[in-house]
């Protein structure tokens, strides 16, 4: 079907309005960048609206801190599987992204100096990890994530970049020399297709939690930008490294921030012990998420759990008092009363780990550049795109993230990728025709799902995945349960190829045809994710495999890489860890056996 298409030229367009998204954006227009955003949300509805407990900088506000022991706890939270260079870069960059943040409005919570707060966060520590935890979470009470959105937002406008919302990105443009030229856009509310041609396009669109049945993330966290770079035959990186996260709401999988045991709430089994003392004696509650999430699927599966199917774990706060709980936790306090019928100031909250991150993604550098494996180079550069915040696989979360420094990554990396682009492009440099094989591929690929008369709808389609992933691919996984996940998933997808059913064939506000979208971007993360968990042999931070427990460095110590061939198939190959940090200001952390 003909399509008349409106056609922009920018300098550069960012794909997505979260805080990675919003920063990019806003250090482009001020550097003077002709900018767009093109968004599938409202900015401020992006999912970083959702991240509650805070933003992680060695400021040492409430303690003794250096961004050295931040460096150190990121690297052996990673479980060593982080890009040292980027990892260094993040953390000492994190004390000035925060300044700034302040400058630009973001109502931090104050100590009695008025200094900015900061809580402890799982994983944070001092002394290179021989200290007490360390107090390095930058709070705005429970709400930081949308603090920062809301700051974000008005900082951009201020500086008149020009925003295209509710614009859904269908695929990357495409040259024939394998550089990235634009996007095709479809804007939901007319319907209307538009072409934004830009000499950088900056991905910017989120994870893909929602290839989970049970996850803190939107419904709206698809994966856009992992799929368009699939479909661009680019591979993503390390998509076996799902965080769980432990304190997701029982039941409704809503997000209790880790915030709250960081204000002193701990967890008990069905028998009432605080079981974590026995899996990391000396930071206990506060140890990182993947040992956190391990202990309570441990304490369900031994038959330790609360409720009449001990299938949960609680997590208590009433002990805190209902003045900290109340200043310092009002969004979670009202989350459990919504979501759980819970009264925190009186009972505890039933939680249990629930899919939260996505360590893996697309493939960048540090300075935001996406990366391929190119004639045996690992970082070769794809010249006119870039990654940042979730989609992004930098990597400085390796195979486990620590809490609070993904706002971290959002900031930092979304203003990294906004300086590199200003030195790449110039203003006002004129665009070149370019092939028409993608934009036909995108048109094509839109078509046939837009006229598809199968007999499975998509929200079953996506039901089967969601339910096959959860059980397939979760906390603790081992190689005959994925080989089964793996068939099942294929089918799942030979059944979305063959019998899809969209029932409504406009174009405008079509919530059918751009949920069959999205389910196209989970389908494919999925399959790789399962197969690349499959694939290694090993455990590691948040892939715990029951068959092969151990952490193999000899093997393993390396990045998969992996493409979408054809519908079904997976094809990986590998990127070394980067281990060496950027400069002498820090050591490289060698490998040891991580414990806490
Ligand atoms: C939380 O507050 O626990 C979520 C924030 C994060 O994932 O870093």
């Amino acid at each position: 079907m003909a399509y008349d298409i409106v056609h922009h030229e920018y300098d550069a367009i960012v794909v997505g309005a979260g805080g990675a998204g919003l920063r990019a954006t806003l250090g482009l227009a001020e550097a003077g960048l002709k900018t767009a955003n093109v968004t599938k949300l409202f900015p401020t509805r992006s999912h970083t609206v959702a991240a509650q407990g805070g933003i992680s900088a060695a400021l040492g506000n409430m303690g003794r801190d250096d961004w050295r022991w931040h460096f150190y706890d990121t690297v052996k939270g990673s479980d060593w599987l982080g890009d040292q260079d980027a990892i260094q870069y993040m953390t000492r960059e994190a004390i000035p992204a925060i300044i700034e943040l302040e400058h630009y409005g973001v109502p931090f919570s104050r100590t009695p100096e008025g200094k900015i707060y900061q809580r402890p966060f799982g994983g944070m520590t001092t002394e290179f990890g021989k200290g007490p935890p360390a107090q390095r979470t930058c709070a705005a009470a429970d709400r930081t994530g949308h603090a920062m959105l809301h700051t974000l937002y008005q900082q951009s406008l201020k500086c008149k970049a020009q925003f295209f919302i509710e614009y859904f990105a269908l695929d990357l443009l495409m040259d024939d020399d394998g550089s990235c030229k634009g996007v095709l856009a479809w804007d939901l509310a007319t319907g209307q297709l538009h072409r934004f041609r830009a000499h950088m396009v900056i991905l910017a669109t989120g994870g893909y939690g929602r290839a989970y049945f049970s996850a803190t993330s939107a419904h709206t966290c698809t994966g856009d930008g992992g799929g368009m770079v699939l479909r661009a035959g680019l591979p993503l990186q390390d998509l076996e490294f799902v965080q769980f996260h432990p304190t997701g709401i029982y039941g409704s999988g809503c997000l209790i921030t880790e915030g709250a045991r960081g204000e002193g709430g701990y967890l008990t089994n069905g028998k009432g012990e605080r079981f974590m003392e026995r899996y990391a004696p000396s930071v206990k509650d506060l140890a990182p998420r993947d040992m956190v999430s391990r202990a309570m699927a441990t304490e369900i599966r031994e038959g330790r759990g609360v409720g009449p199917e001990a299938d949960h774990i609680h997590l208590h706060l009433e002990h805190l008092g209902p003045e900290v709980l109340h200043t310092r936790l009002p969004g979670i306090s009202e989350s459990a009363k919504i979501f759980a019928g819970v009264d925190v100031t009186k009972e505890p909250i039933p939680v249990v780990p629930t899919v939260h991150y996505n360590m893996g993604g697309i493939p960048t550098l540090w300075t935001g550049e996406v990366v391929t494996l190119k004639n045996g180079n690992p970082d070769s550069v794809v010249p006119g795109l870039m990654a940042v915040g979730e989609a992004a696989c930098v990597s400085v979360h390796g195979a486990n993230r620590l809490g609070s420094n993904s706002l971290l990554d959002l900031v930092v990396f979304g203003r990294a990728a906004a300086i590199r682009a200003a030195q790449l492009v110039k203003p006002g440099q004129p665009h070149k025709k370019i092939s028409t094989t993608s934009e036909d591929r995108a048109l094509a690929r839109l078509d046939r799902f837009r006229h598809a008369k199968g007999g499975s709808p998509t929200a079953k389609i996506r039901l089967d995945m969601q339910k096959t992933m959860q059980k397939h691919c979760a906390v603790f996984r081992d190689g005959p349960l994925m080989q089964e996940g793996i068939v099942k998933l294929k089918e799942i997808i030979r059944g979305f190829r063959d019998d899809l059913a969209v029932a409504d064939r406009s174009m405008i506000w079509n919530s059918d045809l751009a949920e069959t979208l999205e389910l196209d971007n989970l389908l494919g993360q999925a399959l790789l994710t399962i197969v690349c968990a499959e694939n290694r042999k090993e455990s590691r931070g948040a892939h715990a495999r029951d068959d092969i427990k151990e952490r193999d460095d000899t093997h393993w110590l390396k990045h998969t890489i992996a493409w979408r061939v054809g519908d079904e198939d997976v094809k990986i190959d590998y990127r070394p860890v980067h281990l060496q940090p950027l400069d002498d200001e820090v050591e490289h952390i060698p490998p040891v056996a991580r414990k806490y």
